[in-house]
């Protein structure tokens, strides 16, 4: 915990850099910047510049830059939203990486390029940023993914310093995905479906000020990653659209997440396995299932989770809200965890920890390891439920979740129509403050 101090000093610092820059930017109007910012944290700032003076760039030819501005349009892209802009985008994303000082990948505004799998891959000479100001649309054919790789769309791996902002929009166009998904139509076989951005080893990523909708499937997807921000995202989706996670991490450090919105037909955020130093606050979710860490363990896995904070959350009539869930058979801990100052409103189960998960076909046998779950915060939490299960601790009979604090609660039934409720199996809990409903009522 002792690192995120200055890890939102960082961020802070980030953000001021970054209101210099666009004040630049805008302040550059038609003169050229040079922008040879070299010091690692300026790169972003460099980048805005640089789009301030886009136009003026635009007119040398991108390898003489060395460094500038990569716009898709004059690397062939059409940007009419029909034609293939799959290899512009491929061939700009080379160029700038292979550009030996800061360089942009620009999606022009007011279009629409229409992309297949893409691979934006590192390492690169410089810091890259891709500025996206238009709209990226996913193909609505699904034929144009083959089954040798159906789980990616735009996928950004092995990058150091990337960042991608723009205030435009990903549109994964998933109409087509879901209507073809077994979970919505049962005479399907069950086949997975791309998620819209992915980033795979991934070393100071930011990702700023986007949108990102109708994604096939997940919209953001952080593997293996260290050193990330998440902010200024809004991330939609329809609430019966299957399996759309928000922002999905896993095997990632040092990672934070700010001002985002996400409404979506699954997990608003789903934290998985080799998740450590993560910060979440303000976001705000619904429709989804959620704020979820796991499921873990899954076929007698080992899972590692650690020092995670979801701080100033609002959840808007969703399936979880702050939630825990591991399979039995696992082994390996999820421990320093913090809810805090989070608004229920309309969650069917506002805080849950539940380490008998099975979401199989067949149902999940008895078994006698499990991942270790402890210290786990619940702080300053209020709203509604709609079902009576405000708060379940459904622990292990073996290896019982422990160190769990309940502080300052007050969770009501929606409509005030019969009494909330608490339970707990196998959970050492104590309480602090105010908890309403009284904890563990009717088992302990
Ligand atoms: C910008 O770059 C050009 C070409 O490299 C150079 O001649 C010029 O002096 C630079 N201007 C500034 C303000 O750095
Ligand atoms: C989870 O992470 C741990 C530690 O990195 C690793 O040993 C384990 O294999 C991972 N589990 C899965 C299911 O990938
Ligand atoms: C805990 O989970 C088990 C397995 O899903 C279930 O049978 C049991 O009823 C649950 N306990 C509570 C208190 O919900």
């Amino acid at each position: 915990m002792a690192s995120r101090k200055p890890l939102q000093l960082l961020f802070f610092l980030a953000l001021l850099f970054l209101s210099g820059g666009a004040l630049a930017g805008a302040a550059a109007g038609s003169t050229t910047t040079n922008g040879t910012a070299s010091a690692a944290g300026a790169a972003a700032p460099a980048a805005i510049t640089r789009a301030g003076g886009i136009r003026s760039l635009a007119s040398s030819s991108p390898s003489s830059q060395g460094g500038g501005v990569f716009s898709l349009d004059r690397y062939g892209a059409r940007g009419d939203g029909r034609h293939d802009d799959t290899r512009a985008l491929a061939k700009a994303w080379k160029a700038a990486c292979a550009s030996p000082r800061p360089a942009v990948v620009l999606v022009p505004g007011g279009k629409r390029y229409l992309l297949k799998l893409v691979r934006l891959a590192g390492p690169c000479k410089s810091s890259v940023v891709l500025t996206v100001k238009g709209t990226l649309v996913a193909s609505p054919n699904r034929a144009d993914w083959s089954d040798r790789d159906r789980r990616h769309w735009i996928v950004f791996s092995a990058v150091d310093k990337l960042t991608v902002n723009g205030g435009g929009a990903v549109d994964g166009n998933g109409e087509t995905w879901w209507k073809h998904s077994c979970k919505i139509n049962k005479a399907m076989p069950c086949k997975e479906a791309p998620t819209a951005l992915s980033f795979h080893y991934c070393t100071g990523l930011r990702v700023q000020d986007l949108k990102i909708v109708n994604s096939q499937q997940i919209h953001m997807s952080i593997e293996d990653c260290t050193n990330v921000q998440l902010a200024g995202l809004s991330i939609t989706a329809s609430g019966t659209s299957p399996n759309t996670d928000g922002i999905h991490i896993t095997r990632s450090k040092d990672v934070q997440v700010t001002n985002c919105k996400i409404k979506t037909g699954d997990d608003c955020m789903s934290i998985e396995n080799g998740t450590h130093n993560l910060y979440v606050s303000k976001v705000v979710c619904g429709p989804g299932h959620g704020i979820s860490i796991g499921s873990l363990g899954d076929d007698n896995s080992r899972a590692e989770v650690s020092g995670i904070t979801i701080d100033t959350v609002q959840l808007y009539g969703t399936t979880n809200g702050a939630r825990i869930k591991t399979y039995q058979g696992g082994s390996g801990y999820a421990k320093d965890i913090t809810f805090q100052n989070m608004i229920m409103d309309n969650v069917k189960n506002p805080i849950i920890i539940d380490q008998n998960y099975c979401d199989k076909d067949k149902p999940c046998k008895a078994q006698g390891s499990a991942v270790e779950v402890s210290n786990v915060v619940f702080k300053n939490i209020r709203g509604t439920t709609v079902t009576k299960d405000a708060i379940k601790l459904n622990c292990s009979k073996n290896v019982p979740c422990h160190g769990i604090t309940l502080q300052n609660i007050d969770l009501k039934m929606e409509g005030g129509d019969g009494a909330a409720e608490s339970t707990c199996q196998n959970a050492k809990w104590r309480k602090s403050g105010t908890v309403r409903p009284q904890p563990c009522t009717s088992k302990n």
